[in-house]
């Protein structure tokens, strides 16, 4: 096992819903560290970068109006396999077919307003947590 660090972010929608205190207590509970963290509204150039991957995808318009329509909390993860942990701890992308216990299937809504981010794979995990986080914010030299 390897100590990873990955990039979350608690969407508008679970910000909304008061959800940001007890999805920090799943994750802290699951023994993943946060070792950064940012309370923020992303402006639209912000999300369009964040998500430049997805600019080809037909959702791509919506996601950036979601993302920037209210206040998001992003976080730096810490911990033994972070990243697939992260995935696993949130469910699947649909809301709607998320597994009873993850954060999805608690406090998310359909397949776009589905409360959690996580980076998919280290190079994302470093591409995600330098767009949010300079190093120096982690602790980093
Ligand atoms: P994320 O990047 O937010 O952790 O989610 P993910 O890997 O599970 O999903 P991804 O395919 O990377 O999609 C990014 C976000 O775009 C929204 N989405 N909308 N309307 C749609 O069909 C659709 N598909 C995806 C979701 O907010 C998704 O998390
Ligand atoms: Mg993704």
């Amino acid at each position: 096992m390897a100590i990873e660090r990955t990039f979350a972010i608690v969407k508008p929608d679970a910000v909304a819903k008061n959800a940001v205190g007890a999805i920090i207590a799943a994750i802290e509970h699951a023994g993943l560290r946060i070792v950064g963290l940012r309370y923020l509204r992303m402006s639209q150039a912000q999300a369009e970068g964040f998500y430049a991957v997805h600019r080809q995808r037909p959702f791509f318009r919506d996601l950036v109006t979601f993302m920037t329509s209210g206040p998001a909390v992003v976080m730096a993860l810490e911990g033994d396999n972070a990243i697939l942990r992260w995935r696993e701890l949130m469910g699947p992308t649909d809301a709607t077919k998320a597994p009873a216990g993850t954060i999805r299937a608690s406090f998310g809504t359909n397949i776009e307003r589905n409360a959690v981010h996580g980076s998919d794979g280290p190079d994302t995990a470093r591409f995600e947590l330098g767009w949010f986080f300079a190093g120096a914010d982690l602790g980093l030299p």
